[in-house]
């Protein structure tokens, strides 16, 4: 997507230096546009881990990345067999930085598979590492284009009904383009509909405690000229109640192949309050975020607890500098869990790279066969 007008990824190769990965250190956002490099895997886990990006699919192809770096700065000397060790170790440090996205562990898991079948000679398997990583990263981009496709259609169809009045669409966290490598699960549609002509309008639920809606979504929508509001978390059940949301969407971390949507802490909250007062609630995912191996998204999901700085503390611009403040009393401790489950009765739809499905077993394999 585009950032003063010109076209950016979330996450590219230098293009004088291929050992460089390059990405947007999102902590800066929306104040500062920071490029940072990459050429070592342990800064490629303390850039997950300390969320220098962030999102399920930009986790995925950084992790992506990462494998690439680690394989082209091992020993030149190394066996195959030795070479495959040190990758696992290194796979292994990455997957541990954030728990819940998991395109971190498909992402590792399937440059372990690309360099295990490149033979034993060691360019062969630095050049698997390197064309897996490109592959996850613009399949990334790919898919969220498709999701893009497939779900302005459901907008289209409310616009329709509405006689072509403003569509109000609510969004939780960040599932925009900055969460992927390109165009956004999420905001995928809503940027279609907006290109293709159909007033939209996007109610962006701050996201504490890291703001991901106020910082990241209002700026990427705001940088495509999509019309939005940035709302406390707190007000969505009340506009839902007065007619002034007309569908959901959000990202998704994690989802179940029964359709149990994990997301961002709240997401649940909202999704109660949608179905409470008859608002469709859609999850947009590429196939890289379905989870084939878990049924019961509350029981099985891995929900990350991150630092309780992020809650006792706010981040934002003072004259000019980005500085970070406390809001509770010096003493009160905080909790910080990250995510959520919506169990699978509340989501309407899931919108995915291969069409729309309900949030169900049946329905997720009747698109995704192979998985059966
Ligand atoms: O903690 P984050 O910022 O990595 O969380 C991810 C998110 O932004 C959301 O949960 C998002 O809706 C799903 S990721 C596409």
């Amino acid at each position: 997507m585009n950032v003063d007008g010109k076209h950016f990824r979330t996450i590219w190769m230098n293009e004088n230096d291929e050992r460089i990965i390059e990405i947007i250190d999102q902590r800066h956002l929306p104040h500062r546009f920071v490029i940072e490099q990459l050429t070592t895997v342990d800064q490629v886990a303390v850039a997950i881990k300390d969320m220098h990006v962030r999102g399920a699919g930009l986790i995925g192809a950084t992790a992506g990345y990462g494998m690439y770096v680690a394989a082209l700065t091992t020993e030149t000397n190394v066996s195959g067999a030795k070479f495959m060790e040190q990758m696992a170790v290194d796979g292994e440090k990455l997957k541990a930085t954030r728990p819940t996205a998991v395109n971190l562990q498909w992402a590792v898991e399937r440059q372990l598979a690309a360099m295990a079948a490149a033979g034993d000679d060691l360019s062969a398997k630095i050049a698997a590492a390197k064309q897996t990583a490109i592959d996850i990263a613009d399949e990334d981009s790919d898919w969220c284009r498709r999701i893009g496709e497939h779900g302005v259609a459901i907008i289209e169809e409310i616009s329709k009904a509405k006689n072509g009045d403003t569509v109000n669409i609510l969004t939780h966290c960040n599932a925009g383009w900055l969460a992927f490598v390109d165009y956004g699960s999420a905001t995928a549609p809503m940027y279609a509909a907006h290109d293709k002509g159909i007033k939209i309008h996007v109610w962006v639920d701050e996201t504490r405690p890291r703001n991901q809606g106020a910082r990241l979504t209002a700026w990427e929508l705001g940088q495509h000229g999509v019309p939005h509001t940035v709302i406390a978390d707190n007000v969505g059940g009340h506009l839902m109640q007065h007619g002034q949301v007309d569908m959901v969407i959000t990202g998704t971390d994690r989802t179940t192949y029964t359709g149990d949507v994990g997301n961002k802490i709240g997401t649940y909250l909202k999704a109660l309050a949608a179905n409470d007062n008859g608002v469709p609630f859609y999850t947009a995912l590429p196939s890289s975020t379905f989870d084939w191996t878990m049924r019961d998204g509350v029981k099985e999901v891995p929900i990350e607890q991150r630092d309780a700085t992020e809650v006792r503390t706010i981040q934002g611009l003072h004259e000019g500098e980005i500085k970070q403040v406390l809001l509770t009393p010096q003493d009160s401790p905080a909790a910080n869990y990250a995510f959520d489950i919506t169990p699978a009765r509340l989501v309407t739809g899931l919108i995915t790279e291969r069409g729309i499905c309900d949030a169900s077993e049946d329905s997720i394999l009747g698109l995704y066969p192979e998985k059966k």
